[in-house]
């Protein structure tokens, strides 16, 4: 456990005895749990505490990550790709976006829960990024949203903030403009992009945004925009300077495949181990080693 997990959480479920008519019902109640708010964020940062930040995008995913203790969950645009199997973050739309980050703050007790304005709901027009935020925050619950961009999009930002929904930043290779970009390789390696990040860092901060994610940068840059920055940066393949970092979680737990960019650390094989389960169950089932006298009624 961080110092931020031990001090600020009483996640200690204690039992209430409710005795209703003759039967007796234990309900187990989280008392005093202590959410993880944009500010603790920013605490965070302060004391120099790492801020730890993976996607979810369903109920069942959603509560182990904020049962195993994370800050943030993104229920991210990546759901396009991941749960959709489309080629882009561009297809998915904000009915969609709504129907998944409702589900992840279904499950979440304790992390902050930051959603993906989809791709179409806010470029050109800060109205209607306006109305897209807040149907998310009204709609799903969850407690901020995220924008990809940086001068581009600064009045749909503000317009945002000014109604007081939290936002984040993201800057560096920005999924939602890979027709731009044209390929998913490393962003800012050259000066004038560089240049132009950090001023969009900074800008990003002064109009009120509360943390910037930094995706696929020169380790050095992430260094230097962390460092210049006074709310906290999330690193995706941004170097280990930056103040917290971001993976989908998919990727992380290796239920995606093929899918091996530098910045991705697996931390388990779960495609093979999945793909074996189901094969052994295909295996009793046809046997008919599955269901055994001790699994029937
Ligand atoms: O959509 C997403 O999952 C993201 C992260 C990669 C930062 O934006």
């Amino acid at each position: 456990m961080t110092q931020s997990q031990t001090e600020n959480v009483g996640l200690i479920p204690w039992t209430v005895v409710i005795l209703h008519h003759t039967m007796i019902i234990h309900m187990s109640i989280s008392k005093d749990v202590k959410r993880i708010t944009t500010h603790t964020l920013q605490e965070m940062k302060d004391a120099g505490e790492k801020i730890s930040m993976l996607t979810a995008y369903d109920y069942s995913m959603a509560r182990i990550i904020d049962e195993a203790g994370i800050d943030v969950i993104l229920v991210g645009d990546s759901a396009s790709n991941v749960m959709a199997g489309h080629e882009t973050t561009l297809p998915i739309t904000l009915d969609q976006m709504i129907y998944h980050a409702s589900s992840v703050v279904r499950a979440v007790k304790r992390c902050l829960v930051v959603v993906d304005l989809p791709f179409g709901c806010y470029q050109g027009d800060s109205k209607k990024a306006l109305n897209s935020a807040i149907r998310i925050m009204k709609e799903s619950g969850a407690h901020a949203v995220k924008l990809e961009g940086g001068f581009q999009i600064i009045d749909s930002v503000a317009r945002i903030l000014k109604a007081g929904i939290p936002v984040m930043g993201h800057l560096g290779l920005t999924p939602q403009s890979i027709y731009k970009f044209g390929t998913y390789t490393v962003r800012a390696k050259e000066e004038m992009e560089a240049d132009q990040l950090r001023k969009d860092a900074l800008e990003l901060q002064e109009v009120g945004c509360f943390a910037i994610v930094l995706e696929k940068i020169p380790s050095a840059l992430g260094k230097q925009v962390s460092e210049s920055l006074t709310i906290p940066s999330i690193g995706i393949g941004g170097g280990p300077d930056a103040d917290g970092q971001v993976l989908v979680t998919h990727d992380m737990l290796g239920i995606t495949k093929d899918f091996h960019p530098r910045f991705l650390r697996r931390y388990l094989e779960l495609y093979d181990a999945m793909k074996d389960a189901v094969t052994d169950y295909i295996s009793d089932v046809k046997s008919g080693e599955f269901p055994s006298s001790k699994e029937g009624y």
